[in-house]
């Protein structure tokens, strides 16, 4: 694990450490990483992890306070079955593109108790710009476009959900539920390309150096 990726879950862990019998929502197992930092959790807090992934991760840990679902986390059919209404955090860091984030973000929403945290793992594109030290063209738009896609939920949710964005690493967006409703997103209305603003960038007299 890159250093940056460990302060990133000692971050998270500070977040959530104090919470009492806390019940975990994780989507995304793979090698167990942040599995094995909220068991650790749970185990000192008499708390709950249930972990999906659409790989077998079930030999990743041994333990009775974890719950393993083998599934795709949209597969909700199937997947809520196995789900109470009653989350404490949701970790979301499966499928890494915006619109597979905005449908378990909405769906899983309404399983989390009120004043409940969710945190997305991977909104920040800027290690993986031109020249960045992850250098990515893919990773960066599609780190760029869940980005956007969190402030859009946010945007029409202020008065639903708080929401920070950590930029350390690849980032995370931690979100808190502030009421149980929660409204479709709206494309933010952007003025940055209008015509009037790209004459002004044209026109407009520069500074001198
Ligand atoms: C970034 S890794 C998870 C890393 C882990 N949370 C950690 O911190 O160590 C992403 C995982 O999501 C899983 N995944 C991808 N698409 C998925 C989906 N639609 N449903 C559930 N899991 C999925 C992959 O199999 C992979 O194990």
């Amino acid at each position: 694990m890159k250093p940056y990726e460990q302060e990133k879950l000692n971050k998270i862990k500070e977040i959530i450490f104090n919470i009492p019998k806390l019940n975990i929502l994780e989507l995304g197992v793979q090698k167990g990483n942040s599995t094995k930092m909220f068991i650790d959790i749970c185990e000192k807090n008499d708390g709950h992890l249930t972990s999906i992934d659409i790989d077998d991760c079930s030999k990743v840990i041994k333990n009775p306070r974890w719950t393993f679902i083998h599934s795709s986390d949209d597969n909700f059919k199937y997947v809520d079955k196995y789900l109470k209404f009653n989350f404490d955090v949701l970790f979301i860091d499966s499928l890494h593109e915006p619109n597979h984030v905005r449908k378990v973000f909405y769906h899983y929403f309404k399983f989390l108790k009120l004043n409940g945290v969710i945190i997305i793992d991977d909104v920040v594109w800027l290690p993986y710009v031109k020249g960045g030290e992850k250098d990515n063209d893919f990773v960066e738009r599609i780190n760029r476009l869940t980005f956007n896609k969190v402030v859009e939920i946010y945007n029409s949710n202020k008065e639903n959900l708080s929401l920070n964005i950590d930029f350390l690493g690849s980032g995370m967006a931690i979100l808190r539920k502030k009421n149980n409703q929660l409204n479709e997103e709206n494309k933010i209305k952007n003025r940055l390309f209008n015509i009037k603003n790209i004459l002004k960038n044209i026109y407009s007299p520069k500074p001198k150096k």
